[in-house]
C-alpha cells in the first residue's frame, strides 16, 4: 500500500510506520507537525529506506493536507495525529479541539476529494470509566476529559462521512500503550526515568486506577489489520492482554530499576480521574488479530530500551519537559 501516516513521528505512528515500511514493504509519508511530542529521531532509522519520505506539516492546514496527499500518491490515510496527554488537556484545551476536530475534518475534507480510505486511531478513553466488565464497540460513548471529550468527536465525525458521503472509513480503539519511543510525561517512561535516576515516583491518588496495557506493537499490528480486513464504517477495539493497576506497574518498575520503593509519593489526584478502563477485543479478534506481549514481558523490554536509550530521551529530560513537569508536579527533577 502507499499510506499518508499522519502523526507518524510520535510513539505509535513511529512504531506502525516502521512496522509498515520494514515488514510489510509499504510506501509510506510521514505527515506531523512535530510538536514537543513528535520527534524526526524516532524515525531515523527509516530515512534511508526507500518508499519513505518526511513531511513537516499540521493537519488542520487545508493546504498542506492535499499538498501531502499529492507527494505521497497515497491509496490511504490513517491518522495517529493528536494531543495525547490528559493532563495538558486539563490544563490547556485548546490545542485538543484544534487537532481533533479541526484538524480531523481537514484530512477528512481531503480524503473525500480523492475517494481515500480512511483510518482514524482513536482511544478506549472515549467510553469513558467502567468498574466491572468490558467494553465493547456498542458501548455509549461517555468520555470524561477535554482528551477524550474531543477524541470522541473526532470519531463520531469519521463515522459521519461514511454515513453522509460513503466514505470509506474504518476506526481502530485501542487501549493504554506502552514500549519504546514513549514520551517521558506518560506514566511508565516517567516512572522508569525518574526510577533510574533516584527521583520521587509521583502517583496520583491512591494509584489504584486499572489500565489494559497494550504493546505498541501490537497495538501497531491490529491497525494495519483493520486498515487491511476492516469492514467499512466499523469500529474495532484493541485492547492488550493484561491489566494493572497504576501503583501495581510502579512496584513492578521498582523491580525491574533496582530503585527503592521509598521513592513512591502519592500526589493529589487528577480531576475526574477515569478509575477503570477494559476493552473487549472480540471484534477485531475475529479477523485474525490476536496481542502477542504479555504485559510482564513487554516492560521489561521497555526498561531496557530506555536504560539503553539515554542519547533518545537525554535532551527531553533536559528541556521543556523540566519545566512542564515542575508545573504538574510542583517538584523540580534531580
Ligand atoms: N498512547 C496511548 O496509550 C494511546 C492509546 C490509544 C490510542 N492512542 C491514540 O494513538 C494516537 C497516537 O498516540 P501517541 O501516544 O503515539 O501520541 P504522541 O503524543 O506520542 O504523538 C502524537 C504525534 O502527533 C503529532 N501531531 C500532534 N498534533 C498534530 C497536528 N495538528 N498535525 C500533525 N501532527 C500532529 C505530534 O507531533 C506527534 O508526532 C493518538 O491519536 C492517540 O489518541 C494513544
Amino acid at each position: 500500500m502507499k499510506l499518508l501516516v499522519c502523526g507518524g513521528a510520535g510513539f505509535i505512528g513511529s512504531t506502525f510506520v516502521r512496522q509498515r515500511v520494514m515488514e510489510y514493504g509499504d510506501e509510506v509519508t510521514v505527515l506531523d507537525k512535530l510538536t514537543y511530542a513528535g520527534r524526526e529521531e524516532n524515525l531515523a532509522d527509516l530515512l534511508p529506506e526507500r518508499g519513505f519520505r518526511f513531511i513537516r506539516g499540521a493537519i488542520e492546514d487545508a493546504e498542506a493536507v492535499p499538498a501531502a496527499i499529492r507527494a505521497s500518491d497515497a491509496d490511504a490515510i490513517v491518522n495517529f495525529a493528536a494531543e495525547t496527554h490528559v493532563d495538558r488537556s486539563i490544563a490547556e484545551p485548546d490545542a485538543f479541539v484544534r487537532t481533533h476536530a479541526l484538524g480531523t475534518y481537514v484530512l477528512l475534507e481531503a480524503a473525500r476529494e480523492r475517494e481515500l480510505r480512511y483510518l482514524q486511531v482513536s482511544t478506549d478513553e472515549v467510553y469513558g470509566s467502567i468498574e466491572e466488565g468490558t467494553f465493547t464497540e456498542e458501548s455509549p460513548l461517555r468520555p470524561s476529559s477535554p482528551y477524550s471529550a474531543t477524541k470522541t468527536g473526532a470519531d463520531l465525525l469519521v463515522q459521519s462521512y461514511f454515513h453522509t458521503y460513503g466514505l470509506p472509513v474504518t476506526i481502530c480503539r485501542g487501549s493504554n500503550n506502552y514500549g519504546p519511543y514513549q514520551y517521558p510525561e506518560k506514566l511508565i517512561p516517567l516512572m522508569v526515568l525518574n526510577a533510574l535516576h533516584g527521583d520521587p515516583l509521583p502517583v496520583y491518588g491512591d494509584g489504584m486506577q486499572v489500565r489494559n496495557w497494550i504493546h505498541a506493537r501490537d497495538f501497531a499490528r491490529a491497525i494495519g489489520h483493520v486498515l487491511e480486513h476492516g469492514k467499512l464504517g466499523e469500529v474495532y477495539n484493541a485492547g492488550g492482554p493484561d491489566e494493572e493497576a497504576n501503583i501495581e506497574v510502579v512496584r513492578r518498575i521498582i523491580e525491574l530499576t533496582g530503585a527503592s520503593e521509598s521513592l513512591i509519593e502519592h500526589v493529589a489526584d487528577r480531576p475526574g480521574h477515569d478509575r477503570r478502563y477494559s476493552l473487549s477485543s472480540e471484534k477485531v479478534r475475529a479477523l485474525g488479530w490476536e496481542p502477542e506481549v504479555r504485559f510482564d514481558e513487554g516492560l521489561a523490554e521497555t526498561v531496557e530500551w530506555y536504560r539503553a536509550n539515554e542519547a533518545w530521551w537525554g535532551p527531553i529530560r533536559s528541556g521543556d519537559y523540566r519545566a512542564y513537569y515542575e508545573r504538574q508536579y510542583g517538584q523540580a527533577l534531580g
